[in-house]
């Protein structure tokens, strides 16, 4: 059985666009596929102390985890949750990598070279974040990572040390993940998929953007989150068109009121093609913001923190058996056992 694997970073509250850009479509596609493969979703809490964490990283943890289920993940034999940290093999594993990844593939890391530029410092963890996403994935035999665009470079990497490995040691330790041409044909976009932020649409949508109406969080009221809808910065084109160079106000509103509603970008298109109040489209998409929210909210109101840790139990013991097992090849290859 094959493995599909991803996990979120849980250092704050997530915005509209982490939801509508990976949350929801990683549930859909899990959805789909956990009748056959193993569907992992963990929590990359290593990866969270790398930078400041806003509140307290277990609750932000568990929330996380909630948000999983809130978006619809249906959970079955061959779904595990698990924190990374719960799991030590990532640990171990991320050292012994460690001892074939090279300074200068690691240096080439885009991630690192944005968040370390113009520092004075930097820690050691930024630098390494790659190798420990690689143990991440090659511990589970993951042949699928569902991700960003923005996160490609590091799946590049964790091929290529799984191939170095199995060189090595000429042996079939690891299994290599997909291509990345291949995981966007498995993930079904063309592109990755990137919300904007609603008030400067030619930046991703983030939450550490200062201001309050450029972005939509998943705790925001409803009203609150249509309002920030209206008050979008569009264009004075006059013409309800997909243009993400020309127009990427209204090309944001098109693409957020596609994936809410779960419609074919193209059909939403055609939907409001010849359109030219500006105002339509938007009330209508406040709406269908709004609807989401609410019914988001409802639903993670509902998961309790017991029924997370049940799952956790479950899938961490799960996780650890396969992890250790995958550890010790590794460990032997290196002559460690
Ligand atoms: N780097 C990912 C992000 O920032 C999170 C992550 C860590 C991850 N390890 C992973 C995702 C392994 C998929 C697989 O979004």
């Amino acid at each position: 059985m094959k493995t599909i694997l991803t996990g979120i970073r849980s250092n704050s509250v997530l915005t509209l666009g982490n939801y509508l850009g990976a949350l929801l479509p990683m549930v859909r596609l899990a959805n789909k596929h956990s009748g056959e493969a193993h569907v992992n979703i963990f929590v990359p809490d290593l990866h969270s102390i790398i930078s400041e964490v806003d509140g307290d990283l277990q609750e932000n943890t568990l929330r996380t985890l909630k948000y999983w289920l809130a978006a619809g993940l249906e959970v079955n034999d061959n779904v595990h949750i698990y924190r990374q940290s719960y799991v030590s093999a990532h640990s171990e594993l991320c050292w012994i990598l460690n001892c074939i990844a090279t300074m200068g593939e690691m240096g080439r890391m885009t991630q690192y070279k944005e968040k370390s530029e113009g520092k004075a410092s930097c820690n050691v963890g930024i630098f390494d974040y790659p190798v420990l996403m690689a143990a991440d994935i090659l511990l589970y035999s993951a042949e699928y990572v569902p991700l960003g665009e923005d996160q490609f470079q590091h799946i590049e990497l964790a091929r290529n040390l799984a191939i170095r490995f199995n060189h090595k040691f000429d042996s079939e330790v690891f299994v290599v993940p997909a291509k990345t041409a291949e995981q966007v044909k498995f993930m079904g976009v063309s592109d990755g998929i990137r919300i904007r932020d609603l008030l400067n649409p030619e930046k991703k949508m983030s939450k550490s953007t200062a201001a309050e109406n450029s972005k939509i969080m998943l705790d925001d009221e409803p009203e609150k989150a249509a309002k920030k809808i209206m008050s979008a910065t569009t264009d004075s084109l006059g013409k309800v068109k997909f243009d993400m160079f020309n127009q990427p106000g209204i090309s944001n509103l098109l693409q957020i009121e596609a994936l809410v509603n779960d419609v074919p970008l193209e059909e939403i298109i055609t939907r409001w093609a010849g359109e030219t109040r500006y105002g339509e489209l938007k009330r209508k998409v406040a709406e269908s913001v709004s609807r989401e929210l609410t019914e988001f909210q409802a639903r993670l109101s509902e998961i309790s923190d017991e029924q997370v840790y049940a799952l956790l139990e479950v899938g961490e013991k799960y996780a650890n058996h396969v992890a250790n097992a995958k550890l010790l090849e590794v460990q032997k290859a290196f002559g460690l056992r």
